[in-house]
């Protein structure tokens, strides 16, 4: 049995049906650039997520560029971030001209509860990232960042529907980023992001700087861009939150299967705390020594798997920089995505699961 890591052509009919049917509207209704859909979109989150202001953009990567441009992060600062994460983390701290300071994560590749030991005169913030779809410990992360007087920044781009003390990803920080990739558990049909905040000013300047520095048409009062996020993206997100829940739903019921049969193999760590609240079960990640081996082995029987990702971002040539990054460079080597999306069957886990026992027998 072939099973792809994520194959997006699986979506069911009726949910294709649906996405048809919003674009033939949208063609009807002729407004491609803001609109209805953006703003729909954007209180849909509001209420799902409760938090104040929720600000649709382009993508995930501009969410977090227009979360430092919004805090006035730029030249001579230092923004402290986990070594193990997606690229757009680092990237956007040096694109604001800012200095990205590394530090290690734990073993679940979550920033590491000692960095504060990374703190500088000229650090202004910390990025935690929810990797995988897990909520750093948020609260005793605020907590030091106030002391030190750090803006915190979540990048939430993996965590979208992850609670903590029921409390959403990205509603924790002075700005949350987050991203609905094609990919992502809630994800667009192309690229759409989000920054969402509790504060008026932040809110208001997000707002300007995506739409080129303007509150009203053409008075510009900042330097600013087009973030915009394209409004069918807003319209197919609007049909995608409908289905949310239930796709959350069978991700834990898959993750289930996952851990049910595999939690034998004691070579193996698994993803324990997946089924919680905190934890949208975007990624199921596990980890072993024998990491490569394995994804050869699933590949030979047509099993798709990823890794997220080969290598730590101080390791690579634009961001490269010293430090102890065991924790992170660890998981680069041993960690490795099985594939869990909403459209798998139960056979195709069974089978999956049945390789891996296979593989360690
Ligand atoms: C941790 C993390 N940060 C940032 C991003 C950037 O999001 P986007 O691809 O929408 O720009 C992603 C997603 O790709 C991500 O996984």
């Amino acid at each position: 049995m072939k099973v792809p890591f994520l194959d997006l052509k699986r979506m069911d009919e009726e949910l294709k049906n649906a996405l048809k049917s919003k674009f033939a509207e949208m063609l009807d209704k002729g407004n491609f650039s803001g609109g209805e859909e953006v703003q729909a979109f954007e209180s849909q989150i509001t209420n799902y997520l409760n938090s104040t202001f929720s600000i649709a953009c382009a993508n995930g990567t501009d969410a977090l560029e227009l979360a430092l441009r919004a805090l006035g992060i730029g030249k001579g600062d230092e923004v402290i971030i986990p070594a193990m994460t997606w690229v757009s983390t680092a990237e956007v701290v040096v694109m604001v001209g800012a200095k990205p300071v590394f530090w290690d994560t734990d073993e679940n590749g979550l920033l590491a509860s000692d960095w504060e030991k990374a703190i500088t005169p000229k650090a202004k913030a910390v990025i935690p990232v929810h990797l995988y779809g897990k909520l750093v410990d948020m609260e005793s992360l605020v907590r030091k960042a106030k002391l030190h007087k750090l803006f915190v920044i979540e990048d939430g781009a993996q965590s979208f529907g992850s609670f903590q003390n029921g409390k959403a990803a990205g509603t924790f920080g002075d700005v949350g980023c987050l991203s609905f990739y094609p990919t992502k558990n809630l994800g667009a049909l192309g690229e759409a992001g989000m920054c969402l905040t509790n504060d008026q000013e932040l809110n208001d300047r997000i707002k300007m700087l995506l739409n080129h520095g303007q509150e009203i048409r053409d008075k510009h009062d900042l330097v600013g861009r087009n973030s915009r996020i394209d409004s069918i993206q807003a319209g197919f997100l609007n049909v995608f939150m409908q289905r949310f829940g239930s796709f959350q739903t069978t991700r834990k019921r898959l993750a289930q299967m996952y851990l049910d049969e595999l939690s034998s193999i004691d070579r193996l760590s698994l993803p324990l705390d997946i089924l919680q609240q905190d934890h949208n079960a975007h990624l199921f990640v596990i980890q072993t020594d024998r990491r490569d081996e394995l994804k050869k082995f699933l590949l030979e029987r047509g099993i798709g798997t990823a890794i997220h990702y080969p290598h730590i971002l101080p390791d690579m040539e634009p961001f490269r920089s010293k430090g102890e990054f065991d924790n992170a460079r660890n998981l680069s080597e041993r960690g490795l995505s099985l594939p869990l999306n909403p459209w798998m069957k139960d056979e195709e886990i069974e089978s999956i699961v049945k390789s891996i026992q296979d593989f360690f027998a």
